[in-house]
């Protein structure tokens, strides 16, 4: 979480820069804002709230040649101006995507050295830690040594001195890319925030430091050896921040999944099943599976648990990342664990997928951003083509992950024989297929008058059984991260162990039914809530006639194939709903789209 990025050029548009980078980062957080740049000394501008607030105390015609900026989650300390970002203590000033844990040991240290603070932020402590050794050692980069050998937690940092004309640079466990272009030098927490203006990239890696001029980038190994660079072209067209015409990311997102869909899964089918076994690592010497995973990519191992076991006779353990990260595994060499994540940088997945790899078990990366920390340090990774999903609420990138589990489950239930030639043929049809559906689910469907009925309640549920219950995770996690109403997930059976003692007159209850085996039972399930006043709404793929008071049909496909459409109707919902309650659908309160922090 948090955004940071630094420019040192030769141009003197500094502060467009930094301000057009902190909006491109706008994603990692947007509690408050801040920019800091030289022109003689080291200038401070911040404000709480978005960048457009920062934006507005800014005065552009300032002549500039090098700044750093940020943009705040905020971790410790609540949000307010003081404990905004840029912070400086002493010489030194710095921005900090990131959590320094021993930060309290620190501070009462450097106070017994005569430091004083002002805010209660980690990052003023690691800012006055700089400083300190800064004074000690009279050097920067020694300094900036020292102090990755005393914190404890993650760091990307950006750093500035009174005295120099330099933006140093160093990072642990958070990402942060440096990059080139024709007027000057970049670093950032993500390419986007400089892509407009620098043309190569690299991710800086772990005990490098970075020193960034106007006109160099040298890079230093802890032994202030200088060690080599490699910067890569930037790849302008995933960067396309466009929203084309619609009003919200997540709507033009929610309408790009056919294409998504498409792209991530043709490449694994150009010459059908077999190019799929050819395409795939052999997944057949696994006996066990573990899924790790936050958030709806969570909930997408959940899809990915339901169809690999199904289809391929393999058990499935899906867990939470931060708590996987932290129990003791019953894996072994037969264990394969999958790590999914739209970012890749998610911090408790990315512990999860470093803990396996340190026990050496096979690891794969189901990851969306190229380059990204999961993508380059799993065995194996399998890439969604999503493209860039700016909505912290994701839908596409969801999409895209459920539709790489299920070419896993299909590739291995394919290698085991569990599906005959008929079968997958049925499949590949209804793959090439799914496009159209998908995009006719999205038309097709009036989400508006739902949202219209259910968007006053304070609670609303969501049942299924077997892989439905999984989509109502995803359904009720999507409604309450942007419309803030209460909303749970129940198992369809289980409501009645507890849970159905909230129904009452007028109360919302969405029932998926598309497992055709279990829909009658689902069925038996939305009756006994309706009976206590629950105003019912139904997602099916069947034409079951039942009471619900509002039902959605979505169509009927291979069930490896029937999530992808089962969860547009929830996506549109929850959509429509946050847009009656006036919220910030794009960028919801609390949250931020890259999770770093644990
Ligand atoms: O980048 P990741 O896929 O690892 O992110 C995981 C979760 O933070 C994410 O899926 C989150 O739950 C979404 N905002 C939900 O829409």
């Amino acid at each position: 979480m948090c955004g940071i990025v630094g420019y040192n050029g030769k141009g003197n548009n500094t502060l467009r820069i930094l301000i057009d980078g902190l909006k491109a980062l706008e994603y990692r957080g947007y509690d408050s804002a801040g920019v800091a740049y030289k022109n003689n000394e080291i200038n401070i501008v911040k404000s709480v709230g978005k960048i457009n607030e920062l934006e507005q105390k800014i005065d552009f015609d300032i002549d500039t040649c090098m700044g750093i900026g940020h943009t705040r989650w905020a971790t410790h300390g609540e949000v307010n101006l003081t404990n905004s970002h840029p912070h400086h203590v002493g010489d030194v000033t710095i921005v900090h995507n990131g959590i320094i844990e021993n930060f309290n040991e620190i501070k009462k240290e450097l106070m017994n050295n005569g430091y004083k603070f002002n805010t209660t932020t980690d990052t003023e402590i690691a800012c006055g830690l700089i400083d300190y050794y800064y004074k000690e050692c009279n050097d920067i980069k020694e300094a900036l040594v020292k102090f990755m050998d005393k914190v404890k937690g993650s760091y990307a940092l950006g750093v500035m001195t009174k005295d120099s004309d330099t933006i140093y640079s160093v990072r642990k466990d958070s990402p942060l890319i440096i990059a080139k272009g024709e007027n000057g030098n970049f670093i950032a927490s993500d390419t986007i925030a400089v892509s407009k203006y620098a043309d190569s990239v690299m991710y800086l890696e772990e005990n490098i430091i970075a020193e960034i001029t106007n006109d160099s980038i040298t890079l230093f190994d802890k032994d202030l050896k200088e060690v080599e660079s490699n910067f890569k072209l930037i790849d302008k067209s995933v960067d396309n921040t466009d929203k084309c015409g619609y009003d919200h990311y997540m709507l033009k997102e929610i309408h790009e999944q056919p294409k998504v869909f498409r792209d991530t899964v043709s490449p694994y089918l150009e010459n059908g099943i077999d190019s799929l076994i050819d395409t795939m690592p052999d997944f057949t010497k696994y006996n066990r599976i573990d899924i790790v995973a936050c958030g709806s990519a969570y909930h997408t191992g959940l899809v990915g648990k339901s169809l690999i076991e199904e289809f391929a006779d393999v058990p499935v353990n899906v867990e939470v990342a931060s708590e996987y990260r932290y129990k003791k595994n019953f894996y072994d060499d037969k264990t394969l664990v999958i790590v999914v994540s739209q970012s890749g940088e998610t911090a408790d997945t990315l512990a999860a997928l470093r803990k396996a790899k340190d026990d050496n078990i096979d690891t794969l990366a189901i990851v969306n951003v190229e380059g990204s920390t999961m993508a380059r340090e799993a065995d194996v990774l399998l890439k969604i083509k999503a493209g860039r999903e700016i909505a912290v609420a994701t839908t596409k990138a969801y999409s895209a992950q459920v539709a790489m589990l299920s070419l896993i489950a299909l590739n291995l239930a394919n290698a085991k024989g569990n599906i005959d030639k008929e079968e997958i043929k049925e499949i590949l049809k209804d793959i090439k297929e799914l496009p159209v559906k998908i995009e006719n689910t999205i038309l097709n469907s009036d989400y508006t008058n739902i949202a219209e009925a259910i968007y006053k309640n304070d609670n609303i549920f969501f049942i299924g059984r077997g892989i439905d219950y999984a989509l109502s995770m995803e359904g009720s996690l999507k409604l309450k991260e942007i419309s803030y109403i209460n909303s749970q997930a129940y198992a369809a059976g289980e409501l009645k162990h507890g849970t159905i003692s909230l129904i009452e007159e007028g109360t919302p209850v969405i029932g998926i039914l598309t497992e055709e085996d279990l829909i009658l039972k689902t069925i038996s399930n939305i009756e006994e809530v309706k009976s206590r006043g629950a105003v019912t709404i139904g997602v099916t793929n069947s034409d079951i006639n039942s009471k619900f008071d509002y039902k959605i049909e979505v169509p009927k496909v291979h069930k490896l194939l029937q999530p992808l459409l089962t969860v547009v109707p929830l996506q549109l919902i929850s959509y429509e709903v946050a847009k009656l309650r006036e919220c910030s659908i794009d960028q919801p309160k609390n949250l931020a789209k890259s999770v770093t922090v644990e």
